[in-house]
Parts: C-alpha cells; sequence; structure tokens
C-alpha cells in the first residue's frame, strides 16, 4: 500500500514538474496536491505560499508523529525525515503569499 502511494505520487511527478527545476527532490511529492507555487490544489485545500517556516515544520512533524490527525497530510508526512521537513519548509516558506490560484476561495 505505501509503495503504491510513492508510485503514484512518482508517475504522476514528471507531469506537474515540466518546467520547473527548481523544485528540490524533498518538495516532489508535495506539488502534485500543492502545487509548486504553494497554492491550493482542490477548492478549500491550504495555501502553503508565504506560511511561516516554523508553522510548516510543526504541522509536518506533528502530522509524521500522529499528533495531529489528517487522512491525507498523515500518509504523506510519514515518509520524511527531519531534513526533507525542513527542505519543504524552506521551500514553501519562501514563497511569496500573493500568487493568484482559481481554486483560493481566501479561507
Ligand atoms: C495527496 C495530496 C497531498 C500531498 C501529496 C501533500 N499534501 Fe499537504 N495537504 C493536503 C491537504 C488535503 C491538506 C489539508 C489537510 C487539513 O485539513 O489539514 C494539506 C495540508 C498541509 C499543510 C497544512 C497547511 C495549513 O494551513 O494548515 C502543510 C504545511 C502541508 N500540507 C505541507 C505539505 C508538504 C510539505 C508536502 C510534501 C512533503 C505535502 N503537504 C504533500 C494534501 C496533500
Amino acid at each position: 500500500m505505501r509503495r503504491a502511494v510513492v508510485a503514484v505520487l512518482c508517475l504522476a511527478l514528471p507531469v506537474w514538474a515540466q518546467g520547473r527545476d527548481e523544485v528540490p527532490a524533498a518538495v516532489a511529492g508535495c506539488v502534485e496536491c500543492h502545487q509548486a507555487q504553494g497554492l491550493p490544489g482542490m477548492p478549500g485545500w491550504p495555501r502553503l505560499a508565504g506560511m511561516e517556516r516554523s508553522a510548516i515544520v510543526e504541522i509536518l512533524r506533528g502530522h509524521r508523529d500522529r499528533l495531529i490527525p489528517d487522512s491525507t497530510m498523515d500518509k504523506v508526512a510519514a515518509y520524511l525525515d527531519d531534513a526533507q521537513i525542513d527542505a519543504a519548509a524552506d521551500y514553501f516558506s519562501r514563497i511569496e503569499p500573493g500568487d493568484p490560484s482559481p481554486f483560493d476561495f481566501g479561507d
């Protein structure tokens, strides 16, 4: 099951990653849902662009360590080590928060 999830993420990646060479490896699996710009991939999903770095680290560790229950992010974060969490937090916290998204309803 775990391998299947990773395989699906890897297969989907090349489509999303086109022209996005700047996305670091630790973030490769995130962009399917959060997009390379950290924008909501679906209505109601959170915007990561411009989030505080420390908040991203805290949330990802919370999901990985099962302190924050969530069916989707639990599965994703279960595979992350501290270095990958730091790299993902660096990446999304540096994005300007103002980028528009058709799915962003300003929750
Ligand atoms: C399969 C889709 C999917 C993938 C892949 C995914 N996420 Fe998420 N993520 C979500 C959803 C859906 C939520 C909202 C869950 C909730 O209700 O808290 C979320 C929430 C978050 C939040 C909390 C945002 C907030 O404002 O509370 C952070 C931070 C986050 N994701 C980071 C990441 C990172 C970093 C990765 C890659 C390592 C990643 N996500 C991969 C779907 C995904």
